[in-house]
């Protein structure tokens, strides 16, 4: 594989892949009639697409073949390549071949977390407990519900009122609490509500101290800071199995990724059977492949969506991942800085980079406004595009939620706090990728600003739903008039006189 070059033209390949990506230029008219750019901040649900992406998945598309073939020049190309995509994703993420396997499942890391969660359940059957934390995802939790006898669920770290990452105190305590019972510790690199970033090392060597593995939830991790699964001078720190998504790292549709020690997937019927996992099959039995990644990959896989994501990781590795999180992290310490400076806005979590890091994403709230007001009010008025309500993290983001009123409990009245709770119910998450510029935080922080001053103006404008979103009460966004499937095939054809 081509080495990167200097740090200088690493930095200058940066500036130019992120200003090449498709969206950003994306218009939309507001509720005040104008029309402008908008402003994404919702890279922690997806990522826009970098245009070196869309390029050579152009380029691949008059070859697609189905893979599993080295026979005709289309399906060697794409067996070849899609092969490839494997090897990239070891190299991304550091992970000697000859240990490790790489391979796509269906669904995000949400496919992969289940398959884990079931894999290693049947592994290492005397093991029924998983220890993870109240920071995750519930895709790296309800999977671990579903297949083990007991879930513990570690309390994140606090300092000063701030919820912090993982309590490592507790998840020894309960390491050795369950000794020869734990499976394994299943904990997010980041999380996807607070950016709060967690020390996947260290929980790997406690782990191992314990006979349990780890597996790491990196969806909001690939995308943001390097990751090196083996050869650590302590090899009590390589990480056993690693899952992610090819939507949150620049290559919107992929699948699935999972890394894994073989071992661990060894020796056992994969999960998933049918065409391209087995060697031979005759009417009353088969034998499956004891070939890796061959064997996790059962029926035709996504292939366009592995060769989009191979790219992506590959144009990534050119610039280097400490770069990336080196800007990424300035610019969370801006926001930080900046966000801080408007009344009325709680930030939650940490927010003293030096007690603990962060990246990727931020989650807020205005005093007294429902956070899917704010939200709403920011797309519709200021172009800006967040995500509200729980993100799929209802425990942490409760506790969080909690943990900040209880500074306001004091002074409020039982009915006031009730009401403040209720308005408090999710947050607001403004989130980054390797596009987003420092004026994007300018323009978030003057709306907020805005916001907070002029509540009752956009409260007057709003109706609740039952559904707990806010909908203007004049002003209609009709998504038809900018793109339908039904409308773009139909001018296709009319172009062709149907
Ligand atoms: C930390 C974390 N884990 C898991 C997931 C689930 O990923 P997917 O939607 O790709 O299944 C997400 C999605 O937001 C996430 O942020």
């Amino acid at each position: 594989m081509a080495k990167p070059n200097g740090a200088v033209s690493r930095k200058i390949l940066l500036e130019k892949l992120t200003r090449e990506v498709i969206g950003l230029e994306v218009q939309y008219t507001l509720a005040t009639g104008e029309r402008t750019r908008r402003i994404y901040l919702d890279s922690t649900a997806s990522t826009l697409r970098l245009k070196v992406v869309q390029d050579v998945l152009d380029k691949f598309l008059p070859y697609y073949s189905n893979t599993h073939s080295l026979l005709h020049f289309g399906a060697r190309l794409s067996t070849k390549e899609y092969h490839w995509a494997h090897e990239m994703v070891l190299e991304f993420v550091r992970a000697n071949p000859e240990i490790y396997t790489a391979f796509f499942v269906g669904s995000g890391t949400t496919g992969g977390m289940n398959r884990v969660a079931r894999t290693l359940r049947e592994k290492r059957p005397e093991r029924d407990v998983v220890i993870t934390t109240i920071m995750e995802h519930h895709s790296n939790d309800l999977p671990h519900r579903k297949h083990f006898r007991e879930v513990v669920h570690i309390p994140a770290a606090m300092a000063s009122h701030s919820l912090g990452c993982v309590n490592l105190r507790r998840l020894e305590e309960t390491l050795r609490e369950h000794a020869d019972k734990v499976n394994y510790v299943a904990i997010t690199g980041v999380s996807n509500v607070t950016g709060i970033i967690n020390p996947i090392h260290e929980i790997a060597e406690l782990a191992h101290r314990y006979g349990a593995l780890i597996v790491v939830d990196a969806a909001q991790m690939a995308a943001h800071v390097p990751i090196q699964m083996s050869g650590h001078d302590n090899p009590a720190h390589d990480l056993d199995v690693l899952v992610f998504s090819g939507h949150k790292i620049y290559a919107p549709g992929s699948p699935g990724v999972v890394i894994t020690r073989k071992d661990l997937f060894a020796d056992l019927e994969p999960q998933e059977v049918g065409g391209g996992m087995v060697d031979a099959v005759y009417i009353n039995r088969y034998t499956q492949s004891q070939k890796f990644p061959d064997r996790e990959e059962a029926g035709t896989p996504n292939i366009c969506g592995a060769i989009g994501l191979a790219a992506a990781l590959y144009a990534l590795h050119k610039i280097g991942m400490e770069m990336i999180a080196e800007e990424e992290r300035k610019l969370i310490e801006y926001a930080i800085e900046k966000l801080s400076a408007v009344d009325d806005l709680i930030i939650y979590g940490e927010t003293d980079s030096s007690l603990c890091k962060r990246y990727g994403a931020i989650s807020l709230n205005l005093k007294n406004m429902d956070h899917g007001l704010t939200a709403a009010t920011l797309n519709d008025y200021f172009n800006i595009s967040v995500r509200n309500e729980c993100f799929c993290a209802h425990p942490y983001v409760r506790e969080m939620v909690t943990m900040s009123l209880a500074e306001e409990a004091e002074r409020l009245s039982d009915e006031e706090l009730e009401q403040l709770a209720e308005l408090h119910r999710g947050m607001v998450r403004a989130s980054f990728g390797v596009y987003s510029t420092r004026k994007d935080v300018d323009a978030l922080v003057a709306a907020l600003e805005h916001i907070t001053a002029n509540k009752n103006f956009y409260r007057e404008h709003y109706v609740r739903l039952p559904s707990g979103d806010y909908e203007h009460k004049t002003f209609r966004f009709d998504h038809k008039k900018i793109f339908s499937i039904q409308d773009e095939v139909e001018a296709f054809l009319a172009a062709r006189g149907f």
